[in-house]
């Protein structure tokens, strides 16, 4: 998706009502608090004496670097309407409006941990910009550095409209013309309410741990609550402490929201995805005759 685009769907009234929207979701907050703890973790692993050095990737309104205030923050984002929200939740944090595909977007080195969150990978032209967006989080970290991506997945598409998704393989077979067929990701269009279009690459998760795997020396898939999928790239190999706490924290995480909520999360979703959308309709429709 060009620049152009995305700054068509994500103006300056979506950078204001982004976090209505989706951060007061309660299914968003579940998988906020997963993304805060796996961030949380990534800097407990830095060692040095000074701050950690953070890059937040497509960091949107600024929701998710808001939570470190004590770690050296920069913001990344393309769209100017999301980073004046950004900067107003974070007047001390350095946000920068750019491309995660321009290379010299920072110096080789500059970060200690690097994130995206919220799918800011599937706005790209082609699955071949992966590649790209990848290399560039490698050269941009330092030679210890650490890199989390939550996702976007097919599961979560079904979900998200109330249904159950099929299975996507990925190795799908051997021998054709002596060569191998896999199935990279799909795309999917989505019509929010407001009548924008957003076009959107997933990738097959399996594609894109092997892309990680031509980058970092250790890569882990990890699920976390509800239903969500992330991918941790570590440049060099680490005690195998770091992952086993991760995943215990997604897990403890897991139990605590399966613990907290019935055994029908689907349909306390979709209760509370009604509410809502009553509560955003409340108050920016209401509130605009
Ligand atoms: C759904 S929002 C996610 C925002 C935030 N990370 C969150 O979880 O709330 C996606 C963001 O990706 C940004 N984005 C899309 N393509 C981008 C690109 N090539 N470089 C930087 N940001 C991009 C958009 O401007 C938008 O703010």
């Amino acid at each position: 998706m060009n620049t152009k685009d995305i700054h068509l769907i994500y103006d300056a009234q979506y950078g204001i009502e982004y976090n209505n929207r989706f951060h007061d979701y309660d299914e968003w907050i579940i998988r906020t608090d997963a993304h805060t703890k796996i961030i949380e973790n990534l800097h407990a692993n830095v060692v040095k004496d000074t701050p950690v050095r953070w890059l937040d990737v497509a960091c949107g309104t600024g929701y998710l670097l808001s939570r470190f205030p004590d770690s050296e923050r920069v913001g990344l984002d393309l769209s100017p309407g999301m980073i004046v929200q950004a900067r107003k939740q974070n007047p001390t944090v350095t946000i920068i409006e750019g491309n995660y595909l321009n290379t010299n977007a920072f110096e080789k080195g500059s970060f200690d941990v690097i994130s995206e969150t919220g799918w800011g990978h599937t706005y790209v032209d082609s699955f071949e910009q992966w590649d790209v967006m990848v290399k560039n989080f490698h050269g941009w970290l330092n030679e210890n550095g650490s890199c989390f991506i939550t996702l976007a997945t097919l599961n979560n598409v079904y979900r998200w409209a109330g249904k159950k998704a099929p299975k996507l393989p990925y190795f799908v077979g051997q021998d054709f013309g002596g060569g191998q067929i896999r199935i990279s990701g799909f795309e999917w269009t989505w019509k929010e309410g407001g009548g924008y279009f957003h076009r959107m690459r997933v990738p097959n998760p399996k594609e894109f741990k092997e892309l990680f795997d031509r980058y970092f020396d250790e890569v882990h898939l990890v699920q976390y609550p509800p239903d969500f999928l992330g991918i941790i790239g570590f440049k060099q190999k680490q005690d195998p402490a770091v992952i086993e706490q991760i995943i215990a924290d997604m897990k403890k995480l897991n139990k605590e929201t399966t613990e907290a909520k019935p055994e029908s999360v689907d349909k306390s979703l979709s209760f509370r995805k009604f509410l809502s959308k009553v509560k955003y309709f409340v108050k920016y429709k209401v509130s605009q005759w």
